[in-house]
């Protein structure tokens, strides 16, 4: 009787599982993103111009992973393929946004701003915090008004404004770009024990890649990047520790854009930290994801100095999300697949507006 009783518990879970499935509204998802493949270098031009854009590899993945929540997922590509589709009257419940941009200091605000203009939700943050995090300074004087430590700075748009009797940092100090990512225009030239090479260094750069230079106290230490998902509350993943020829401790040594294509860099992950510093970096994280706005998703970049300060150093509101990053370890670190953690992204997204509902 037990026997029966038990096959027929199993027959019906079966049967509702099969018509929550078919009644769960699937979404139509859009998919935005820059893809290498998309431009085609000028003569001359440098690849640094496509660097932080996706390779089609890494598209695949997540475009696979987007696919294993049930929706339907349709590529879009980058901001001229999304005005184009949306002139001829396409519309997304919700689209997944990971575009970088293609110019200009506001380009990771685009996309975020053409689908707000035509009320299509979307993943991710909006076009103020992504702006705001995109220039360095601004990001830097947000989180440092809620306390957050950021190393001391300068930022320098004319070499004229570059004054020895003025200078306040403290040596070593870096001289990197204000508006981009991937360590662009960053070399071991980039750190700078005195004042002529700060001046070198901040000419070349004005000059390179027309934008402000900043220039930072370089924090001897060490390095972690942490990534926080989701919303009320955020959800923020174990830190990542930043390996250098398997070094933990880098003292002088940093992130080059060399390291993009050595095999220099290791990331660690659960990081061998005391557990008072994984909370430091922790709570830092929760709290610079609440002051910049950041929604569903960012990684935040940290320099620890000898004394365990976790300085704020930038953050990434569109982090790389390729299985060659963060995402794949620390999605292992808390006990579920990449595929879970980019769901949860999307899922984030569609419970921000009140999307998550079927059609019973
Ligand atoms: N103030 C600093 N003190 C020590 N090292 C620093 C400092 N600023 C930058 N660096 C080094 O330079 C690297 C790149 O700097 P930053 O993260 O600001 O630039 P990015 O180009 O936006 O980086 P990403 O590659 O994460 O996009 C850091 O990972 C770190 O190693
Ligand atoms: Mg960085």
């Amino acid at each position: 009787m037990k026997k029966k009783d038990n096959g027929k518990r199993v027959r019906f879970f079966i049967v509702y599982l099969l018509i929550y499935s078919y009644c769960m509204k699937k979404l139509k998802i859009g998919f935005t993103y820059d893809a290498k493949a998309d431009y085609k270098l000028k003569p001359g031009e440098s690849p640094d111009k496509i660097a932080e854009f996706d390779s089609e590899e890494t598209l695949s993945e997540i475009e696979y992973s987007l696919k294993t929540s049930g929706h339907i997922i349709e590529r879009i590509g980058n901001v001229h393929s999304l005005l184009k589709k949306v002139a001829q009257g396409k519309r997304w419940d919700l689209v997944f946004n990971i575009a970088e941009g293609i110019k200009g200091r506001n380009r990771e605000s685009q996309v975020p701003a053409i689908l707000e203009l035509f009320d299509i939700p979307y993943s991710g943050s909006d076009a103020l915090t992504m702006g705001a995090t995109l220039d360095k300074a601004v990001a830097k004087i947000i989180v440092s008004n809620s306390g957050i430590l950021t190393p001391k700075f300068l930022e320098i748009e004319d070499l004229s404004q570059l004054n020895k009797k003025k200078f306040h940092l403290k040596y070593p100090v870096i001289v990197k770009p204000s508006e981009e990512g991937t360590s662009k225009g960053i070399a071991q030239e980039s750190i700078a024990h005195d004042f002529e090479h700060v001046r070198k260094r901040t000419k070349w750069l004005i000059e390179k890649y027309k934008q402000p230079a900043l220039i930072e106290e370089f924090i001897i230490g060490s390095e972690f990047t942490v990534a926080v998902i989701e919303n009320d509350p955020p959800l923020v993943l174990p830190p990542v520790q930043i390996a250098i020829n398997n070094k933990t401790f880098l003292g002088e040594n940093f992130y080059k854009h060399s390291c993009v294509f050595d095999d220099s860099i290791k990331y660690i992950c659960p990081a061998e930290i005391p557990k008072s510093l994984d909370k430091k970096l922790r709570e830092t994280s929760y709290n610079s994801y609440k002051a910049l706005g950041i929604r569903d998703l960012g990684r935040f970049d940290f320099r620890v100095d000898k004394d365990n300060n976790p300085y704020f150093l930038e953050c990434n509101p569109l982090p790389n999300l390729g299985l060659i990053d963060v995402f794949p370890l620390v999605s292992k670190a808390i006990g579920i697949t990449y595929e879970e953690v980019i769901c949860k992204i999307l899922n984030s997204a569609i419970k921000r507006y009140g999307l998550d509902y079927t059609d019973f």
